[in-house]
């Protein structure tokens, strides 16, 4: 069982057997992890869904209570572990490295709804489109197409693909480097797995994407958190007494702040990489959507020969479900990607990939993104309005850089990010906290809004709710 259900589950049978009584105020959220030795994120999880099934109410800035009155418990539940041992009660069952992913799990239960971050409008794929060219496709493919896929994917999408970033991203790279995945997530093990071993270090960014840190911690790489500023992830130019085998960056984007890494740090960067054997993996999860200036062209392709592996997605551009992403590797470490890649998953989804690839050459999927483009730009700047109209000016994180499916509001110093989340979360609304993406003790609090999924007619409500939780949680601070 995931831990934070374990210590929802404590937590309500202590709050019905009075152990917790009507009005209690419970730890805050950073205080209990810390004693339990389980992600903010975890606790976090718990205390909304006591407060989303009315054991508890989140008020703003002030922290969690016990309900005056809670709901009846139906059906009677057999007595569960108490509340200390959430990591014992496990770690009986599981491995150590099983145990660590499992309670510092950040993946949200809900994957649809206001402001949840990562997606983009879903409703707007061009399904018949795509059906069409699937059901051509499934006539006229050998039956080879069904069976496992090996060599790193279907061998059209690498020719489409390569064609793409090359004219699109500035990518350096020529088909037989590209090895298609089941999503950036596959591509980050595949990585960790094929040149990283146990205790290798990697530089992360702090804030950054909870999914990348995840996948190395399984692998036993030690993660070290490198600085975000408004040049993007700041690291030491000059050799560290540890250099570290990769450095994890999301140059164009960084997620999930949003500046752009700066050409003089891209340049810090593959030359401290080349000097000491570290591997650079470039994270373009969501390059394709940048709404003023010119793109911003990939790291990869600005030295060729660089030690870096480019990463990008489909889940952005068309939907995450899809579960197709795609890496550029270096040509001498292609074969060993798509050799390690058929034996650890057994790859699929070939149909797919070769609906894609036609969907691409075809000039659709680059007209798909132009349509989506201007639709995203719409929805940020109302939403950027509606914050001003309801807040006024100055929430906008400064990093912005006017990209992206979500922006980041920065909240004054001192405020609770993860109760205002907790009490928008028990309106039904989602507003990811900043502080959670952070690894360190010292965190920024703020949250994260995406505007891409949802259209404008259908902003105001939830918007509405999370201001009101800001001003409350802002004036309590104040
Ligand atoms: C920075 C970053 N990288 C990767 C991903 C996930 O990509 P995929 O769906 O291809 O696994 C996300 C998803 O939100 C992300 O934010």
């Amino acid at each position: 069982m995931a831990v934070n259900r374990l210590l929802y589950e404590c937590l309500r049978d202590a709050i019905h057997d009075a152990s917790l009584p009507a009005a209690t105020r419970l730890p805050p959220t950073r205080d209990l992890a810390l004693d339990a030795g389980i992600s903010r994120n975890t606790v976090m999880h718990a205390y909304e869904q006591l407060v989303a099934e009315g054991y508890a109410r989140g008020l703003t800035g002030s922290g969690t209570y016990v309900a005056e009155r809670i709901p009846d418990l139906a059906p009677v539940r057999p007595s569960q572990p108490s509340l200390a041992a959430p990591g014992q009660a496990v770690s009986g069952r599981l491995s150590e490295r099983g145990r660590k992913v499992v309670m510092n799990a950040q993946a949200q239960a809900t994957q649809w709804g206001a402001f949840l971050p990562g997606l983009p409008d879903v409703t707007q794929v061009p399904h018949a489109k795509l059906a069409r060219i699937t059901a051509r496709l499934s006539r006229e493919l050998p039956p080879s197409t069904l069976s496992y896929a090996t060599n790193g994917g279907y061998p059209k999408l690498h020719q489409s693909l390569a064609v793409y970033l090359r004219q699109a991203r500035s990518v350096i790279c020529e088909p037989g480097q590209i090895v298609v995945t089941e999503g950036v997530h596959q591509a980050i093990d595949l990585i960790t797995r094929v040149l990283g071993d146990a205790g290798d270090h990697a530089w992360v960014e702090e804030p950054g994407y909870w999914g990348t840190r995840s996948i190395l911690a399984i692998n036993g790489i030690r993660l070290k958190p490198m600085p975000v500023d408004a040049e993007g992830m700041r690291f030491p130019v000059s050799s560290s007494a540890k250099p570290p085998r990769f450095a994890f960056v999301t140059p164009s984007h960084q997620y999930p702040l949003g500046p752009v890494m700066s050409l003089s740090r891209r340049l810090d960067l593959l030359n401290f990489a080349a000097r000491h054997g570290t591997w650079v993996v470039e994270d373009d999860y969501d390059s394709e959507f940048r709404f003023s200036g010119h793109p911003v062209a990939s790291l990869q392709g600005l030295q060729p020969g660089a030690p870096v592996i480019y990463v990008g997605t489909f889940s952005k551009t068309l939907y995450p479900g899809l579960r197709i992403a795609y890496m550029v590797v270096p040509p001498a470490f292609a074969t060993a990607f798509r050799t390690a890649q058929s034996e650890l998953y057994r790859g699929g989804h070939m149909l797919q990939q070769a609906t894609i690839a036609e969907f691409m050459d075809s000039g659709q999927y680059a007209a798909h993104i132009r349509r989506m483009r201007l639709i995203y730009a719409a929805r940020r700047s109302y939403l950027i309005g509606l914050v001003e109209q309801s807040l006024g000016p100055g929430w906008l994180h400064p990093y912005d850089s006017n990209a992206g499916l979500h922006l980041v509001l920065a909240l004054p110093p001192g405020t609770d990010d993860v109760a205002i989340a907790a009490a928008a979360a028990a309106e039904g609304v989602i507003a990811r906290p900043l502080s959670v993406y952070y690894l360190g003790r010292k965190s920024s609090p703020g949250l994260m809004l995406a505007f891409a999924s949802i259209p404008q007619e259908e902003m105001l409500a939830p918007w509405r709710i999370v201001a009101r939780c800001i001003r409350q949680a802002v004036a309590l601070t104040r």
